[in-house]
C-alpha cells in the first residue's frame, strides 16, 4: 500500500506522522511546494521509526513522480483560515490549488482513492471530484470524522466518561451549519439524551459547531493533530477493508433529498472506498437543518463555478 499526501504543512505532516507510527502501509510520499520542508519532515518521521517501531518508508520530494501509482491521496494543500476569516474565505486560492493538485495526482494514479482536507471542505471535494474524472466512490472529504471527535471530547467531558465509550453522528456541510444529531448519540448504548439535559447538549453542539474556530483563535492558524488522526482513521478503515461507518462528506445521488452535492452523511468504508452511504430516517427538524446546510455549500459550489468560468 502507498499513500501520498500533498501539503507537507500541519495537517499533511500530522497524517504522515499518525499514520506512520501504526505501521500499516509500506510507503508514505509527502509533497509539497515549499523546498526541502517534505524532505525534511519526511526524514524527521523516518528517523522516529527506530524508536517508534515502524518500518514504514517515507519520501519527501517537491514532484510528483513518486507518487506513482498510490493507492491513496491526500489532498491538503492550501492555505489554513486566520482569525477573522471562514473557511469559506479560502475558496479562490484553495480550488486553484486542489484543481492543480488532483491533475498532478490522478495523471499517475489513475486508480486511486483521494480523500480531501483542504477547505471549504465540501466544495473543494467536489473540485477534486471533478476534475479527477474518478468514479465518486473513490472521492470523498473528511470532516465529519473531525467534527463528531470534538462533539464526543465535549460529551466526554460533560459526563466524566471515557471517549470511546460515546457513539455520535454528525451530518451536513463542514462549517457551522454542520448538524449534530444528539438522537443518535450514545454513550455506552445509552441515549445521552437520557444523561444529559437540553440545555447541555445544545451547548455542546454549539461548541462542536464553532470548534474549528474555537483553535484558529487559540493558536492563530486552525488545528491539525485531531484532523489528522481523522484522516489516518479513514485511511486505516480502507487500508483494513474493515467496512467502518464513518460521516464522510460524499457524493449525494438524491440521498436525504440532496442531489449532485458533496456533504457529510454516515457511510461505510473499506478497500475501493465508499460501499454504501447510509439513509437514517430523519425527524423534519433534523432534515430541515441538513437541506439549510447543503444549501449553504450548494451556494459555495456555484460562487467557485463562477469564479472557475472567469478564469478561462
Ligand atoms: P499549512 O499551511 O500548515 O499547510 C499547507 C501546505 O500546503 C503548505 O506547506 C503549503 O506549502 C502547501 N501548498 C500550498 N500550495 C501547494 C501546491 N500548489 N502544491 C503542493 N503544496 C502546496 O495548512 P494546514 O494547517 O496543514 O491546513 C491545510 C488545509 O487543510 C487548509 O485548507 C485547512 O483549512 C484545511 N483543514 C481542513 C480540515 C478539515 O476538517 N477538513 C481541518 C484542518 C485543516
Ligand atoms: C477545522 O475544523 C479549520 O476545518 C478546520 O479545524
Amino acid at each position: 500500500m502507498k499513500v501520498s499526501i500533498v501539503g507537507a504543512g500541519n495537517v499533511g505532516a500530522t497524517v504522515a506522522d499518525v499514520l506512520a507510527r501504526m505501521d500499516l502501509v509500506r510507503e508514505i510520499v509527502l509533497v509539497d511546494i515549499k523546498e526541502g520542508l517534505p524532505q525534511g519532515k519526511a526524514l524527521d518521521i523516518l528517523e522516529s521509526g527506530p524508536i517508534a517501531g515502524f518500518d514504514t518508508r517515507l519520501i519527501g520530494t517537491n514532484e510528483y513522480g513518486p507518487t506513482e501509482g498510490s493507492d491513496i491521496c491526500v489532498i491538503t494543500a492550501g492555505v489554513p483560515r486566520k482569525p477573522g476569516m471562514s473557511r469559506d474565505d479560502l475558496l479562490d486560492i484553495n480550488s486553484r490549488i486542489v484543481q492543480e493538485v488532483t491533475e498532478n495526482l490522478v495523471r499517475r494514479s489513475p486508480n486511486t482513492i483521494l480523500i480531501v482536507v483542504s477547505n471549504p471542505l465540501d466544495v473543494m471535494t467536489y473540485v477534486a471530484y471533478q476534475t479527477s474524472g474518478l468514479e465518486p466512490h473513490r472521492v470523498f472529504g473528511m470532516a465529519g470524522v473531525l467534527d463528531t471527535a470534538r462533539y464526543r471530547t465535549f460529551l466526554a467531558e460533560a459526563l466524566q466518561v471515557s471517549v470511546r465509550d460515546i457513539q455520535a453522528l454528525l451530518l451536513g456541510g463542514h462549517g457551522d451549519s454542520m448538524v449534530p444529531l444528539p438522537r443518535y448519540t450514545t454513550v455506552a448504548g445509552i441515549p445521552v439524551t437520557e444523561l444529559l439535559d437540553q440545555a447541555t447538549i445544545e451547548r455542546i453542539v454549539e461548541r462542536t459547531r464553532y470548534g474549528g474556530g474555537e483553535i484558529v483563535n487559540l493558536l492563530g492558524t486552525s488545528a491539525w493533530y485531531a484532523p489528522g488522526t481523522a484522516v489516518v482513521e479513514m485511511i486505516e478503515a480502507i487500508v483494513k477493508d474493515s467496512n467502518r461507518i464513518l460521516p464522510v462528506a460524499a457524493w449525494l445521488t438524491g440521498q436525504y433529498g440532496i442531489r449532485d452535492l458533496f456533504i457529510g452523511v454516515p457511510a461505510k468504508l473499506g478497500r475501493g472506498g465508499i460501499k454504501q452511504i447510509l439513509e437514517l430516517k430523519l425527524t423534519d427538524e433534523e432534515l430541515a437543518l441538513l437541506h439549510r446546510s447543503a444549501e449553504h455549500v450548494r451556494e459555495l459550489v456555484e460562487a467557485y463555478k463562477r469564479i472557475a468560468a472567469a478564469r478561462v
